[in-house]
């Protein structure tokens, strides 16, 4: 069976999650629940990056240790997956044995290797980013990824070379087009390796921090945060202990993540993997920021929308949608309830909502809520629903959501009109049977069809329309391939219309 392979980063468990956090995993969980609809074996990764600085920092702040203050906090991303109906597969944190286990062994592997060494280092060092950087990089000492003073330091740490293996990224980037997306990142990230790089520093003496994973070469170290968290994508499959997992899904398919570590996935990563000697994941998307007016949305700007509040008052399926059909991935956009506000009324409550609202209602009215012989397709569904399929194939390719949605959105719009045009109530009155039995069956049919398209982006809603047309499996086990296929509702099954599935939202 084919594999899918799926990451989101792992989140830093310094504070509650927020929107920006929750729009990643969101659209992990479309793509992962669409590509086990297309029968694929996947494995979808999600969990929290636990150690460093930052975190300790947070630990002290609330007077409690570091170990109590992430088991708290990694709670307020369980429940708020559970929430957002996240299927992932797996959820790691940097602070279990199997993750420190692996760490361990990379260092371990690559310091037999020669490509970890030990050096007297002079520099400046930014706490909130984590890291270093040398004084022939920087003018004055400020961090150029977030404008905050840096502290200088001088310290004995090892090094992981880098430079060394910049040729061969180069040549993997330019021979791999689909290996970072989009390709506007592609482009920046080819700019920024035209200058040579500066080894990676992997350590930090444990007499200033000690919440991280020892080094297995050197006690008195721990290991970078960036170069344990990495770490996640193949600590999680059993990497160096039971490799089963590892052999089967390794490698990743894709790592989604936002455009501020880009730097860290499409650079660190692939050359630690390569000095390895592992594949680097086929795809690396780098996808734009949730702003509020002209910042991204941070918490270290204060500026958080909390997307537990959100739900609670939109509804979790609409807000999935808001996020994945609002703006295009890899794109920044803006975030405001009005504009959610605005899409659920137009495009759930009146386009889809009223779409099951009115079919249900005729076929409660004209057939006693039972589905109507199986009746041919109308010529206006024919070349829709023959595209449909092959629209979403390409479109999830791209990671493009809003492309997937909108070709659903063409059937659904096509849907309404169907019914604006044939106008039922005068076939009705006009006692034609045999024409109010097809009108019925192909909305009938057409609805099931949409159903299934939707269900990887409103998977609790699509599981309720589902249950109203009368179907009895689980949506989780159905497989695209059938789906199309016209005839498949069966006559006589009833239909349960509840309460209509998308209210509008009064303003
Ligand atoms: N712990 C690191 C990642 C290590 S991965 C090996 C980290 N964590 S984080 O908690 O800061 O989360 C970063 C990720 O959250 C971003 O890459 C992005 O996926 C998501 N977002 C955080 N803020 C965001 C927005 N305002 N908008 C969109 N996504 C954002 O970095």
């Amino acid at each position: 069976m084919d594999k899918f392979y799926i990451t989101t980063p792992i989140y830093y468990v310094n504070a509650s999650p927020h929107i920006g956090h929750s729009y990643t995993t969101i659209a992990a969980d479309a793509i992962s629940r669409f590509m086990r609809l297309k029968g694929k074996e996947v494995f979808f990764l999600t969990g929290t990056d636990e150690h460093g600085q930052k975190i300790l920092r947070a630990a002290e702040k609330e007077g409690i240790g570091a170990q109590e203050f992430v088991d708290k906090v990694v709670l307020r991303y369980k429940e708020l997956w559970k929430l957002l109906a996240i299927s992932h597969d797996d959820f790691i944190r940097t602070t279990e044995k199997r993750h420190k286990d692996s760490v361990r062994l990379v260092i371990q592997t690559l310091y037999e290797k020669g490509d970890i060494y030990l050096a007297e280092y002079s520099g400046w060092y930014c706490t909130p980013c984590e890291i270093f950087w040398t004084k022939t990089q920087l003018d004055k000492p400020v961090c150029p990824d977030c404008a905050r003073p840096l502290e200088e330091l001088k310290e004995k740490n090892y090094f992981f070379r880098m430079e060394k293996y910049r040729p061969w990224l180069i040549e993997h980037i330019r021979n791999n087009q689909s290996f970072i997306r989009p390709v506007s990142r592609r482009n920046e990230v080819l700019k920024f390796l035209e200058t040579p790089l500066t080894d990676l520093c992997i350590s930090r003496p444990k007499a200033r921090l000690s919440w991280g994973i020892p080094l297995s070469i050197d006690e008195d170290y721990v290991t970078y945060v960036w170069f344990d968290a990495l770490t996640n994508y193949i600590s999680a499959l059993g990497f160096g202990q039971d490799e089963s997992r590892f052999r089967q899904f390794w490698p990743a398919d894709v790592h989604f993540l936002g455009k501020d570590i880009l730097r860290q996935h499409a650079v660190y990563w692939p050359i630690m993997l390569h000095a390895l000697g592992l594949s680097p994941a086929n795809t690396v998307f780098a996808h734009g920021w949730w702003m509020i007016g002209e910042s991204k949305m941070s918490k270290s700007r204060g500026n958080i929308v909390d997307p537990i509040e959100m739900v609670k008052a939109y509804g979790q399926d609409a807000y999935r949608y808001f996020l994945l059909k609002e703006i295009p991935f890899g794109i920044d956009g803006n975030f405001s309830e009005d504009l959610l506000v605005t899409r659920i009324n137009s495009d759930l409550a009146n386009d889809l909502g009223n779409l099951y609202f009115r079919t249900f209602t005729m076929v409660e009215k004209y057939f006693s809520s039972k589905v109507p012989p199986v009746a041919d397709i109308d010529p206006v569904f024919k070349e829709k629903i023959k595209n449909l399929p092959i629209e979403l194939d390409k479109a999830a390719e791209d990671f493009n959501f809003q492309g997937m949605l909108s070709a659903i959105w063409e059937l659904i719009n096509i849907a309404n009109k169907y019914i604006e045009n044939s106008k039922p109530w005068e076939i009705y009155k006009a006692g034609d049977t045999k024409r109010l039995e097809n009108f019925i069956y192909n909305l009938v049919e057409v609805l099931r069809m949409i159903t299934v398209s939707i269900y990887p982006f409103m998977p609790t809603c699509a599981s309720s329309a589902w249950k109203q047309l009368g179907q009895t499996k689980l949506m989780e086990d159905l497989n695209f391939k059938n789906v199309f296929t016209w005839g498949l509702s069966l006559p006589g099954t009833e239909i349960k219309k509840g309460t209509p599935l998308f209210p509008r939202i009064e303003v």
